[in-house]
């Protein structure tokens, strides 16, 4: 199936050279990671759709992010880019004038086109190589039930979505238990004349119901229903907590490396993104989530790792739903730890930024680490990891190139030679990451 309106010139190739070498060594001191992506695309969404001005502080300045930044200004919102904060002018969104360029996002993508099915908008996606091989008719399908017309080709981007005004509202199954999907069925629903009931979940992130919540909509969820009634968004200021899936990689290298210590600050732990820390603490983890509270809506906490020494662990079932971008460093963790961890249920991993159970198999086989490979998971042995001969590469994945520096932590300096990559989620990583090290 081709979606019509859309050229079939060939898939941009992603280009992500750039060489860095991590030191070997202790993490030590205080760091506050970068915002919080997940939460950072549904405050700039929500922000465009409220009527008014509405203000995202401390946004997470990845170019995942800046591509949803970007989307919501092509489609009308006023975007006033102040770095530290973003204030967005939200009201009706119309037709963009050009193709909604999604690049590395599978976020933006399948996000705005929910966000454009259920406001009667009409657009074309598209994005970078590697979004080119995502699945999208996991959102395609519930955007075509509640009546909008939406094509993708082959099943993946390029895709057109032609929008509905006022969607009737009903009950949506998941057929996945994906954040992304049941936000593209809410945001869709947003103008739904009846109340909207999505069934099926199981813990996914629930960001998305708890920012309509924040911008005045009344919804329930309990993390297996959400049931969200007519109303209107009112606009709101919302800051962003730290990143609990880039505070990952300083946590399980403090975890691994004798003599770190190292405290994050304001990092959200919204329980249905906290199953890698109790993977962490079950593995024998010295993980002290302190001072917790509520940021705009977002648990967060401080959070203070020192190294303990680590043995394997089962993850599996919906602990991997929870820890779904962790998956990668708990293999990390794993192959630092004593004995064998098994990773089960993780086949969507496949369907990443990478095939991530293939890449991390990758990356720590040239360590030396004994990985068995299974269609939706990893048995991997630990306490052989050594130091590549070899500079890595990421596979122009932002989650591989992180692990890599972890990885390496306890076992000297290393460097991957596709570091650009970190850029979609993590900009400024390399400099924090040395100056954890220093400290
Ligand atoms: C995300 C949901 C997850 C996650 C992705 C971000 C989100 O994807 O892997 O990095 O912001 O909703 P799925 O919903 O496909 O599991």
């Amino acid at each position: 199936m081709h979606a019509h309106g859309m050229s079939p010139r060939s898939a941009p190739r992603t280009v992500s050279r750039m060489r860095v070498v991590f030191r070997g060594g202790p993490l030590r001191g205080e760091v506050r990671v970068a915002g919080d992506k997940s939460i950072s695309h549904r405050a700039l969404m929500l922000a465009a759709l409220a009527p008014g001005l509405s203000t995202v502080e401390h946004p997470n300045r990845g170019a995942d992010v800046m591509a949803t930044r970007d989307a919501v200004q092509a489609l009308g919102a006023g975007i006033d880019d102040r770095g530290e904060a973003i204030l967005v002018r939200g009201g009706p969104l119309h037709d963009p004038s050009g193709m909604l360029d999604a690049r590395n996002s599978g976020t933006t993508a399948r996000l705005m086109m929910g966000l454009c099915a259920g406001h009667g908008i009409n657009a074309v996606f598209d994005g970078d190589a590697s979004l080119r091989r995502r699945p999208m008719e996991r959102v395609a399908r519930p955007l075509r039930a509640l009546g909008a017309e939406v094509h993708t080709t082959g099943g993946r981007l390029p895709s057109s979505v032609r929008g509905i005004v006022d969607p009737p509202g009903g009950e949506f199954p998941l057929e996945i238990a994906s954040a992304q999907v049941k936000s593209a069925i809410l945001l869709a629903n947003l103008r739904a004349r009846g109340p909207v009931i999505v069934t099926g979940d199981r813990h996914s992130r629930d960001h998305t119901e708890r920012m309509l919540r924040r911008f005045g909509r009344q919804i329930t969820f309990d993390g297996r229903t959400i049931a969200l009634l007519p109303g209107e968004l009112s606009p709101q200021t919302v800051r962003v907590p730290a990143d609990l899936s880039g505070a990952a990689f300083f946590i399980t290298a403090a975890a691994i490396t004798p003599g770190s210590d190292v405290l994050l600050r304001e990092v959200g732990v919204n329980p249905t993104r906290t199953g890698f820390i109790d993977v962490l603490r079950a593995m024998g983890g010295d993980v002290d989530v302190r001072d917790e509270r509520e940021l705009d809506g977002e648990p967060v906490a401080d959070i203070r790792v020192r190294y303990r020494p680590l043995h394997g662990a089962v993850v599996d079932g919906e602990t991997v739903v929870r820890a779904i971008d962790e998956v990668t460093i708990i293999a990390v963790a794993a192959a630092h730890a004593e004995g064998t961890t098994r990773i089960r249920d993780a086949a969507d991993l496949r369907g990443k930024e990478s095939d991530r159970l293939t890449t991390i198999t990758a990356t720590l086989r040239a360590c030396g680490v004994e990985v068995v490979e299974h269609p939706d998971g990893l048995d991997i042995v630990g306490g052989s990891a050594r130091l590549p001969d070899r500079t890595l590469h990421a596979f122009d994945d932002h989650r591989i190139a992180m692990a890599v520096a972890a990885l390496a932590a306890p076992l000297g300096d290393h460097a991957i030679d596709d570091a650009a990559c970190i850029d979609i989620s993590f900009p400024g990583f390399a400099d924090l990451w040395s100056r954890a090290q220093a400290a």
